[in-house]
């Protein structure tokens, strides 16, 4: 059970020379996170919190999944951001059946997403989790009006209470009152965790378990993670490698970094992954651009750009060592695409072949790479990926000289919107 980084593609962009001249600010950074001493030092519960997480809370989450299966055909999980994408990207990555299929609302305001959502209540029994750290964001307490009202026609007495699940701040925000008035069961959110470290806390383990998730071996993943990402020297630790790597790059003109993925299962993988590097990263003028894309799919379409386009981007692809399913390329006696070259080979070495010739052609191309690989597409292993790339932006935040934990950016819309809205 693994996770590695390649830096093969980085040669003639990144020296380990490079890579050490950040050794001093990745330990002062490695001491601030620890320490609680850096900027946003209020919101660094995520740092241990894999190893604070009780398995009290874990067989409590998997009794209330047995509960919840045995009287719902579905979930509606609501919530935005951090409130949202781990959820989705967790159970998208796993794939498979779960044990309960998911639906989501709350993170758009289309109002065709939100009367199938209103149809779903009306003919499945279900059960709603709305998620909200601050209990007031616009798209989930809008969500969550329409459904709780959708929910009250339809249930109501001790059958709605065990029908609708709040997560949200343990004292806080509109959410907490409604839970108080209405007497919803509720779980809480920790005050040092903000919304995009928040997947291990009861954001995502309620909706996870639910689904039919393994949270202990998900919670395994991420205390593997921060055990292995704990030393604070650079060359034994592949987490504060990739942190450094991408400030020699950002500090080269490389103002753009691709995630990119021959599995379509990471894509929300990769969206989760730009909400928590855009929104710790991007401010002050700073900040890495994260971009993604899925190949070879996007090869079709983003190829000729990575290829040949502007010079100021670094891909980091992540791949999959062992997959789910596989099948073999069979033989054709004509021949007529001339792929029996392939023929019983499995599907996926052909998939490992396309990375390999991307890397290289890229690399030549003038884009460095590196690339992430995961021995399997399990709950461990996302567990350990997500705290890979918490403790990464960490350590990347601070070195870039921001604080990777507050997103003030966030409210000049809000604020703007709210006018419109003629909202007090
Ligand atoms: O990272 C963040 O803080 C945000 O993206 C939030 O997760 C998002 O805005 C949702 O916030 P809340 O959970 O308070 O509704």
């Amino acid at each position: 059970m693994s996770i590695s980084l390649n830096t093969d593609f980085l040669k003639g962009h990144v020296s380990d020379a490079d890579i050490q001249a950040f050794a001093p600010m990745v330990e002062k950074a490695h001491k601030d996170l620890h320490h609680k001493t850096g900027a946003g030092n209020d919101f660094v519960g995520w740092v241990d919190l894999p190893s604070r997480t009780p398995d009290a809370l874990i067989t409590e989450l998997t009794a209330l999944a047995k509960e919840v299966q045995a009287h719902s055909e579905a979930i509606i999980s609501i919530g935005i951001g951090g409130s949202y994408l781990g959820i989705r990207s967790t159970l998208e990555f796993l794939g498979g059946e779960p044990r309960l299929p998911v639906y989501y609302a709350g993170h758009n305001m289309s109002s065709v997403d939100m009367s199938r959502i209103i149809r779903l209540i009306e003919t499945t029994n279900v059960t709603v989790v709305v998620i909200s750290k601050s209990g007031t964001t616009t798209e989930p307490a809008l969500a969550f009006r329409l459904v709780d009202a959708a929910m009250k026609q339809k249930y109501n007495g001790a059958e709605l209470k065990k029908r609708i699940i709040c997560v949200t701040d343990a004292k806080k925000g509109a959410l907490r009152q409604i839970v108080d008035k209405e007497g919803y069961r509720s779980y809480m959110i920790p005050d040092d965790v903000g919304g995009r470290f928040s997947i291990l806390t009861p954001v995502g383990l309620v909706p996870l378990a639910l689904a039919g998730v393994d949270i202990r071996a998900f919670v395994d993943g991420f205390r593997a993670g921060e055990k292995e990402y704990a030393n604070a020297d650079l060359s034994k630790n592949i987490c504060y490698r990739y942190a450094a790597i991408r400030n020699v790059l950002y500090k080269q003109g490389k103002c753009i970094e691709m995630m990119a993925s021959f599995y379509p299962n990471v894509q929300y993988v990769t969206e989760w992954w730009k909400q928590l590097y855009g929104e710790s990263e991007g401010k002050g003028g700073k900040g890495i651009f994260p971009a993604s894309t899925i190949l070879s799919t996007d090869l079709h379409s983003m190829g000729q750009l990575m290829q040949d386009g502007m010079r100021n981007i670094f891909e980091t692809f992540v791949m999959i060592n062992t997959v789910a399913a596989n099948v073999i390329v069979p033989v054709q006696a004509e021949d007529t695409d001339k792929f029996n070259c392939v023929a019983g080979k499995e599907l996926d070495w052909v998939n490992k072949q396309a990375y390999k010739a991307t890397a290289d052609a890229h690399f030549e191309g003038g884009v460095p790479n590196m690339c992430i690989t995961l021995d399997k597409a399990d709950a461990f292993h996302i567990g350990q990926l997500y705290y890979f790339f918490e403790k990464g932006v960490g350590i990347s935040g601070y070195v870039l000289g921001v604080n990777p934990f507050d997103q003030p950016g966030v409210e000049a819309y809000k604020k703007k919107m709210f006018v419109l809205l003629g909202k007090k």
